[in-house]
């Protein structure tokens, strides 16, 4: 069964992007086909991976207002085996011009559906409007990266009613695993950390063991529009991704033969 998993969290800057990113490029450096698939207006998947707005003309929102087939709007990225939908600023609008239509919640589920990828990996914007419903309806893995910090979980019980919301419907795929990731992880921090593992402590069964660590390099190859494993290979953001990667394959393989 191909794997499409939704990155997902309403806050911003948890790692939501820097996650859909490497963990799409670890899933290419261990032999997949990978679609990464930009559903935020700012875009910033698209443009991590090197490719700037004005270079496309078509983008997620042609396919999201059904006015062009995904195939048309697929590009190519400078890595072997991974593919892209783009995003662009004018998704904001479309998921405005979305609200009256009829079945907008389950568009990108459609046009996902007949691909030939081994995984689709969905950078989400941070909020629980239209476009995240859309993840949620297409995904059957859901990648939820919270920082080391106060909050780190604000917001997850509001999409944990919303995912259970969207599996009462009868169209789509109904399991959906959950799995937390923690990122910007700082040994140092030691009474942050004991704090958030304590406020975490309901959720252990869904934490990945591993956890991404603070890394300037995850932020600098951010900055030069490439995946860190590219950027510096072997740093400690290439190591920790890398790992998240073996966990996310060993996980999809118990599932598979439970
Ligand atoms: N583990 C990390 N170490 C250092 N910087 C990080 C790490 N994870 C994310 N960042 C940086 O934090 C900022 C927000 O991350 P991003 O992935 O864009 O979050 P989101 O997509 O959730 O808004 C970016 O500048 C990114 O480079
Ligand atoms: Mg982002």
């Amino acid at each position: 069964m191909k794997k499409i998993i939704a990155v997902i969290n309403q806050k911003g800057g948890v790692g939501k992007t820097t996650t859909s990113i490497n963990f799409s490029y670890g899933l290419t450096r261990e032999g997949h086909r990978v679609l990464l698939t930009d559903l935020d207006p700012q875009a910033h998947s698209t443009i991590g991976l090197g490719i700037e707005p004005e270079t496309y003309k078509y983008a997620v929102h042609d396919v999201m207002l059904n006015k062009s087939d995904i195939h048309e709007v697929i590009l190519k990225t400078s890595i072997n085996n991974l593919d892209l939908v783009p995003s662009h600023i004018r998704l904001e609008r479309a998921e405005q011009q979305l609200t009256p239509e009829m079945f907008r919640e389950t568009r990108l589920h459609k046009a996902l559906r007949g691909l030939d990828y081994d995984f689709v990996v969905i950078d989400c914007r941070p909020t629980l409007g239209t476009l995240t419903i859309n993840a949620l309806y297409a995904c059957n893995f859901i990648l939820v990266p919270c920082e080391m910090a106060r909050f780190a979980l604000d917001g997850f019980a509001d999409l944990m009613e919303t995912i259970e919301n969207v599996k009462d419907n009868e169209e789509i795929e109904k399991e959906k695993f959950i799995r937390i990731l923690l990122n910007k992880f700082d040994a140092r921090k030691s009474i942050t950390n004991e704090w958030v593992v304590e406020q975490l402590k309901p959720y252990k069964a869904l934490l990945f063991e591993t956890r991404i660590r603070q890394n300037e390099a995850l932020n600098q190859a951010h900055i030069a529009m490439e995946p860190v494993f590219t950027f510096k290979a072997n740093c400690p953001g290439a190591q920790d991704y890398e790992q998240l990667t073996k966990e996310f394959l060993n996980l999809c393989q118990q599932l598979e033969t439970s």
